[in-house]
């Protein structure tokens, strides 16, 4: 195949990736708060089915960013630091997303699905996970941060300059956004995602 061709080929299927990524944090983000505005086992329920196919998507959006990711890479004329750097960021949105992220909803998950009328204090506990808020706004304003990257095309050093902000700009959207949903009187407002306050 003529490199070029091959060249826009990678290109388009990477960002591609990444519209699949923003898609699932999309996805994630909107279940997480409803999931955090429940107050019954049969309101959190459809936030878990709608988080259910991430599990598949999610690590398939990140394939096809990295494969072609590592190609572009390879073959790009005039590379820089904000690759390497970039690399970084992909891990660490990976990591977070497995090692936090999937951990905890293995544990959530089943104790949410499993409630039955009001959630009783466990599961209150576990609709409030504090570690499942800060690793989707870590990951978020990490992927962010990429895109910054990408586009612009930093040196090494700004480039992690660039992650550590957006990075320090996701714990503290993380501790405010959140903590704000946690209030009792702002989760009874809204709750299932057939939408509607109740
Ligand atoms: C969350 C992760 C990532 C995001 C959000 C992302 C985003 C993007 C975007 C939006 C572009 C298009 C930029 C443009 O055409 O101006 C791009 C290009 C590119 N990406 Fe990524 N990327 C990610 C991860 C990676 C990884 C892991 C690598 C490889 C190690 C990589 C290597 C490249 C290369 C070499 C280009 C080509 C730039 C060019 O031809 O101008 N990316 N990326």
């Amino acid at each position: 195949m003529d490199p070029t061709v091959a060249y826009d080929l990678a290109l388009f299927l990477h960002v591609v990736g990444v519209v699949g990524l923003f898609a699932v944090l999309t996805v994630e983000g909107v279940a997480l708060r409803g999931i955090r505005a429940s107050l019954t086992g049969e309101q959190v329920r459809p936030w878990l089915v709608l988080l259910r196919p991430l599990r598949i998507v999610g690590p398939g959006a990140l394939l096809l960013i990295l494969v072609p990711g590592l190609y572009l890479a390879a073959t790009i004329e005039t590379g820089g630091g904000w690759i390497a750097a970039g690399l970084i960021g992909f891990l660490a949105i990976g990591l977070l997303g497995g090692a936090i992220t999937g951990r905890r909803m293995a544990v959530v998950g089943p104790t949410l699905g499993l409630a039955q009328g009001s959630l009783d204090s466990q599961a209150i506990r576990a609709s409030h996970d504090s570690a499942l808020a800060i690793s989707y706004a870590l990951r978020l304003a990490l992927a962010l941060g990429v895109v910054w990257l990408m586009t612009l095309k930093p040196d090494f050093v700004p480039s992690l300059v660039v992650l550590g902000a957006v990075a320090v700009l996701g714990l503290v959207a993380a501790r405010t956004r959140f903590a704000a949903l946690a209030e009792p009187e702002v989760a009874g407002r809204s709750v299932g995602p057939s939408g509607g306050a109740q």
